[in-house]
């Protein structure tokens, strides 16, 4: 039976994936790479160096920089990002997500997190979510990043459960593979054409409730 929750953050529990998205596409215009839906989409779950090291990839310019101008251009995109971050409240977790971390809590299921940003101490400090996650993978010990599940897996062991008794919960293509990868059930939650690997996917954080999920599960025979 399902005992605990892997969450990813970005785009799952906040609204911060177009936050990475507009920071990285200032930096996309200044490196003179061309920013379109399909590149912001690829970004999503991956770590600040990889994400760069994908974007220059797409113009054949990986190799057109330094690796001090290359730490510098991810400086400039953190920076980007935090202006954006630091603005943040409550009011940025996304729809259903806080009613449906309560019901969590409430039915006595476990709750970590494994998101491949650094920042996601402060943006659960912004959100008032702090209290939710103290069982948290630090992506700065991970040997490989999304889609490589180790991230998933980790969030598993914290808990002291098997993945097969987690449900991970993702937006992103990567991030879906690293559940399914760790041998847990996946959620994403967004376009289904670009997580068709999920085991069940919403289309957005409204429909992610208990009762959706067991209802999925056992159309699935999950
Ligand atoms: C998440 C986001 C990515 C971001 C990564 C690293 O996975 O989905 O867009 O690149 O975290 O975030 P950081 O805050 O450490 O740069
Ligand atoms: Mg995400």
């Amino acid at each position: 039976a399902i005992k605990g929750f892997v969450f990813d953050l970005d785009g799952v529990i906040t609204d911060t994936s177009i936050f990475h998205s507009q920071a990285w596409h200032q930096v996309a215009d200044k490196v003179g790479v061309k920013w379109d839906d399909d590149l912001a989409d690829a970004l999503k779950g991956i770590s600040r160096m990889d994400s760069l090291n994908l974007i220059l990839a797409r113009d054949h310019k990986e190799d057109a920089f330094s690796d001090a101008e290359k730490a510098a251009l991810a400086t400039e995109k953190n920076d980007n990002y935090l202006k954006l971050v630091n603005q943040m409240t409550p009011a940025n977790i996304l729809p259903g997500i806080q009613v449906f971390l309560d019901d969590l809590k409430a039915q006595g299921y476990l709750l970590s997190l494994a998101s491949a940003s650094k920042n996601s101490p402060l943006v659960l400090k912004h959100l008032g979510l702090g209290d939710y996650f103290t069982k948290s993978v630090d992506p700065a010990s991970l040997k490989h990043g999304k889609p490589d599940p180790e991230i998933f897996r980790r969030g598993a062991e914290i808990l002291d459960l098997d993945p097969a008794q987690c449900i991970g919960v993702e937006d992103a293509a990567a991030g879906v593979q690293s559940i399914n990868g760790a041998g847990e059930t996946s959620i994403g939650i967004g376009d289904p054409k670009v997580l068709a690997a999920a085991d069940i996917n919403f289309t957005d954080t409204t429909q992610l409730t208990l009762a959706n999920i067991e209802k999925a599960m056992t159309d699935a025979t999950l």
